[in-house]
């Protein structure tokens, strides 16, 4: 082809291709939605979070006026099973229930109002069980077990040389306790779905979700019906975050089996309040480690426990698991490291997928203990980083050599720099005396995509259609909810075939019109769209190739003409698979992931001596992602990932009782607001990795990991004592001010 004309689209600043739409108001969402003829949902939800249930009575409920269906465990037609990797979830309560807000029973009715009032009159009988709450009584869990398989859903070890010997050469050991909160995922629309019976005995669902063919398998084993006879449809997602990875399938389920027994559309929406109660949240870990280092800073072993709480359900626990674990230890060339990390069952609404898979509460862990033996050896934060970051040729914690693509030295350096002049500005406005200023730093490595645990799932594909007139549909099997995911996917069709970007029509998400690309999670979209498009152009270049060389330096426009005239086939069809990986999934010994992402933020906080509140000024992030396809969705990943991490790190403080959820909306959760986000300055660096399309690697979960640990760092440098855990409460950092010597009755 001839290179000269080729447009330069990748690496070009990109307006979404959604953005008018979005501005305007005019897309959809499916609360907007509404089917003739349609149901209403509604889920009778467990009152108690751990109980035996005796009777369930739905004969009153379905003889109430506007009721069509009332259905419980026993009516669904497949089987009474939901859950993505460990079968230990029924889709209805059945026999017992193990968390406030575990659904038992469902209906449809004509009316919202009906439905709920349906609910209120299903009789049930429960006999309370001793609960556990939280990861401080995971252990007694022996008296009555919430499962019989005993208290761990998931357990992962990594093991790298030896961490006695390690310890045994290190001048200085630091060892701390840390702990890290919940978080509720807070897209825009709560969860919801439509199922429609289709008409060859099958259903079409419309739902607000992340995986597709995820919602599709999961409704064919509730249904029974062949997964070619279910047929899912992403309607506009605003934001997901993991939220909607594979909690959908459950509303989906559910849904689906109402609509098949009405033969009508059934809705099924949750209310703010019910979807904030019976939804997925991050794990809360508890965290204890020990790092050795010898007297100029280089470390030697380092070992970490990891505890999570994975609720009643193990959902997505293991991803979390395997992935908390692999990067357990940070991006540091340490010749021994040993990270054990368990999910535990407790009696509450099961944790699951939050942007990071367990990553966030990893680094929070690692970070901690590197600033601790920072201080500990009275040595620069950075420079320590400096030391120990990994670099082309070192070995990773599982004992992954890289031998290309690390761009963690360079992120450090470039967010340290820029970081050195703190933020003059903002804080000119802060009074002399109450207020102290701290700079932290806090580092990462991010695996991409699913990794050896996920191996078997990690593909993805692509179809292009090039029309006559030089134009191109693109169908991708990967979905967008926010993160602005299909302009980069344009651009990259259109770099593919040297085309402009708005030559590339992107089909919407519908299982019958796009490829099984696996789920979009892990931060997948770029790496797996990408290289499954660059695999169905090289196809059409292979085709066109002999017409280019009869015609000479024409148009592509006049070559797809002249093809088209022809009968070449123009339709191509792209496939990619990450490549195999030598892991040894036993001991987290090799290959863990085929790439990885790094990234150094660097947070300037002021922290108010007389209160204990923490104003982050500003926030650098510098971030290796191989190439930066659409800087600007760069940025705005960035931005959105930082503010998310800034809320988990100080204002969103999750308040539970036993197993009952006390703040619900954002009047009691507090999700960071304009006042509290500040500039974010987005540094890019770019390490192209050879397995990666034009580059590129995972951005869409990094943002997030760095930075509750780097306002954590700040905030200590500013106090002089160590946070220790997230969120950062004003009473914790009122504590630390006492320990590091600051007397508030001096103002
Ligand atoms: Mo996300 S935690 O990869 O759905």
């Amino acid at each position: 082809m001839n290179r000269k004309s080729k447009p330069q689209t990748v690496g070009r600043r990109h307006i979404r291709e959604d953005a008018e739409a979005k501005l305007k108001g005019r897309l959809r969402f499916l609360p907007d939605l509404r089917l003739d003829d349609m149901l209403h949902a509604a889920q009778l939800s467990s009152p108690l979070p751990h109980a035996r249930i005796l009777s369930l009575d739905l004969e009153a409920a379905r003889a109430l006026p506007g009721v069509v269906a009332v259905l419980g465990p026993e009516d669904i037609p497949g089987e009474n099973r939901i859950g993505v990797i460990i079968d230990d979830q029924p889709l209805l309560a059945q026999g017992k229930v193990r968390y406030v807000g575990e659904p038992m029973a469902m209906v449809a009715a004509e009316s919202a109002e009906a439905a709920r009032a349906a609910v209120a009159a299903i009789g049930f009988e429960l006999e309370e069980l001793p609960a556990i709450f939280d990861l401080d009584q995971v252990e007694a869990q022996a008296n009555e077990p919430i499962h019989e398989e005993g208290p761990i859903a998931v357990h992962q070890k990594l093991r790298k040389g030896s961490v006695e010997r390690g310890f045994a050469d290190a001048d200085v050991v630091v060892e701390a306790e840390l702990v890290t909160g919940l978080q509720e995922h807070y897209y825009l629309e709560p969860q919801g779905c439509i199922a429609t019976p289709g008409e060859s005995g099958g259903l079409v669902i419309h739902g607000s979700l992340q995986c597709p063919f995820y919602v599709q398998r999961d409704v064919s084993r509730a249904t029974g019906l062949p997964q070619s006879r279910v047929r899912v449809i992403q309607t506009p997602t605003g934001g997901a975050f993991g939220g909607k990875e594979d909690i959908p399938s459950e509303f989906c389920a559910r849904a689906a089996v109402l609509a098949l027994a009405t033969g009508r559309p059934v809705r099924l929406l949750l209310s703010r309040d019910e979807d904030f109660l019976s939804t997925s949240k991050r794990h809360p870990f508890r965290i204890r480690g020990r790092l050795g280092a010898t007297k100029d800073g280089r470390f030697t072993a380092m070992e970490v426990y990891q505890d999570a709480e994975a609720g009643a359900y193990a959902t997505l626990s293991p991803p979390v698991i395997y992935r908390a674990c692999i990067q357990g230890a940070g991006p540091y060339d340490i010749p021994n490291v040993k990270v054990e990390t368990r999910a535990w069952y407790t009696n509450q609404v099961p944790n699951g997928a939050f942007r990071g898979f367990g990553s966030p509460q990893a680094c929070f862990g690692h970070e901690r203990l590197v600033d601790l033996m920072a201080a500990e050896l009275g040595m620069d934060p950075v420079e320590i980083r400096r030391i120990n970051l990994l670099r082309e040729g070192g070995e990773t914690c599982t004992g992954h050599k890289l031998d290309e693509s690390v761009g963690a030295l360079e992120t450090l350096e470039r967010a340290a720099e820029a970081s050195a002049k703190g933020a003059a500005e903002e804080e000119a406005h802060f009074e002399d005396g109450r207020w102290l200023f701290g700079t932290g730093h806090a580092a990462m490595i991010y695996g991409n995509c699913l990794g050896k645990a996920g191996w078997h799932m990690d593909g993805a594909g692509a179809y292009l259609q090039l029309h006559a007139d030089g134009s191109v549909s693109c169908a991708t099997g990967l979905t967008e909810f926010g993160q602005g995911a299909r302009t980069v996917v344009q651009q990259m069709a259109a770099e593919a075939l040297g085309i402009e970007p708005d030559q590339v029509s992107l089909m919407p998400v519908d299982t019958a019109l796009v490829p099984d690309s696996g789920p979009t999670v892990a931060s997948r979209n770029v790496v797996m769209s990408g290289n499954a498009i660059l695999n169905a152009a090289a196809k059409l270049h292979e085709r066109l190739a002999p017409l280019r060389e009869e015609l000479g330096d024409v148009s592509f426009r006049k070559l797809a003409g002249a093809a088209y005239k022809r009968n070449v086939n123009l339709a191509a069809e792209g496939w990619w698979h990450v490549p195999e990986l030598d892991f040894d999934l036993k001991k987290g010994r090799g290959e863990a992931y085929f790439a990885y992402s790094f990234a150094t933020q660097s947070a300037r906080v002021a922290v108010d001596r007389i209160t204990g509140n923490v104003r982050v000024l500003k926030v650098w992030a510098a971030h290796d992602v191989g190439c930066a396809v659409n800087p600007a969705g760069v940025e705005a990943q960035v931005e959105g990932g930082v503010a998310q991490g800034l809320g988990w790190a100080l204002t969103e403080r999750f308040a539970r009782e036993g197993g009952n959820i006390l703040a619900r909306n954002l009047s009691t959760y507090h999700l960071p607001t304009a006042i509290e986000v500040p500039e974010i300055e987005t540094i890019i660096v770019e390490e192209p990795h050879s397995q990666g399309p034009f580059g590129a690697k995972s951005l869409g979960e990094p943002v997030i990991i760095p930075t509750a640990a780097a306002i954590a760092a700040a905030v200590s440098e500013a106090v002089g004592a160590q946070v220790s855990e997230i969120p950062i409460r004003p009473e914790h950092v009122l504590e630390l001010l006492e320990r590091g010597g600051h007397d508030s009755n001096a103002l």
